[in-house]
């Protein structure tokens, strides 16, 4: 048998060390993410989440519903790090849809308190950390101490620079097709736009979301696979991805791995590949 010998010559250490660097180079590494495995390049520049599971998570451990809810904030805090982290310029959370409305009576006045002492006490931490938050929904539906808070915080975050958070709240995408479809049809009828004027381009601008790129991917946690009314319009060609975990356990791993299969994804948008 041939012998091989094991020292190598510095030229080849030279040439070993360079290809590496190269190959880093080219995968784009993140020296800011956790686990230093989420490339740089072909990062998705608007993330939607859908925070499903906390009644699952809840009924696990023998908890009211109420309780998932309440046990959230963790969940939210690693999501929105781990974009800031990740350099993610936008991020819009489905807080609370059209049809939570229907839900308990407890329930609904529960989540209103939750997100008014969220959007309260977490402002000073949006300041800190550059956030501009906005807010997409039928938000004349909230009751007044939620609609002010939101008020307050967009007021306040306006001008920062950083992620661009957008809360859904009483939000559906029918509900805002619906919208933009009345609001361009009034324009028509005041004399502002033409029948000709009529576009996806045109009515996009209608949508609560105008100037926002759609979203490149979805996160859905709790493992259901749909889309429950979320931004219809927005996620037409999105990534979709599904997180078996309930939100409540949903941490910046989960982001990471999202995003890394997304990266992996080929989006064609309609067209063929050559
Ligand atoms: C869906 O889980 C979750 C909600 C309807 C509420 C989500 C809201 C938060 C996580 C708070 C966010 C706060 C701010 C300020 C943005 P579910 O109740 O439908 O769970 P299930 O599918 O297990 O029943």
């Amino acid at each position: 048998m041939a012998h091989i010998p094991m020292r190598m010559s510095p030229k080849i250490y030279w040439v070993l060390g360079a290809s590496l660097l190269i190959l880093v180079g080219v995968q784009g590494l993140s020296p800011a993410s956790t686990d230093g495995s989420v490339g740089q390049t072909g990062l998705p520049q608007h993330v939607a989440i859908m925070m499903d599971g906390n009644g699952r998570w809840a009924k696990a451990q023998g908890k009211p519903r109420v309780f998932g809810h309440q046990n959230s904030m963790r969940s939210l805090n690693e999501a929105i790090e781990g974009c800031i982290e990740l350099g993610i310029p936008y991020l819009t959370l489905y807080a609370f849809s059209t049809e939570n409305w229907t839900r308990p009576t407890e329930e609904i006045s529960t989540l209103m308190q939750l997100f008014t002492t969220t959007l309260r006490e977490k402002l000073g931490e949006l300041m800190q950390h550059n956030i501009k938050l906005t807010a997409i929904g039928n938000l004349t539906d909230l009751p007044t101490p939620c609609q002010e808070a939101l008020h307050q915080a967009i007021q306040t975050t306006q001008h920062n620079q950083g992620l661009h958070l957008i809360v859904a709240l009483s939000y559906s995408g029918r509900w805002d097709i619906t919208q933009a479809s009345e609001a361009l049809a009034r324009d028509i009828v005041a004399g502002d736009k033409q029948l000709s004027d009529i576009s996806p381009d045109v009515l996009a601008t209608y949508l609560s979301t105008t100037g926002i790129p759609d979203p490149d991917l979805l996160i859905r946690t709790g493992g259901d696979m749909r889309i429950s009314n979320f931004l219809l319009w927005q996620l037409a060609y999105t990534e979709l991805y599904i997180e078996p975990v309930y939100w409540p356990n949903f941490r910046k791993e989960h982001l990471y791995q999202a995003v890394q299969a997304y990266q992996a994804r080929e989006r064609r948008f309609g067209n063929v590949t050559s």
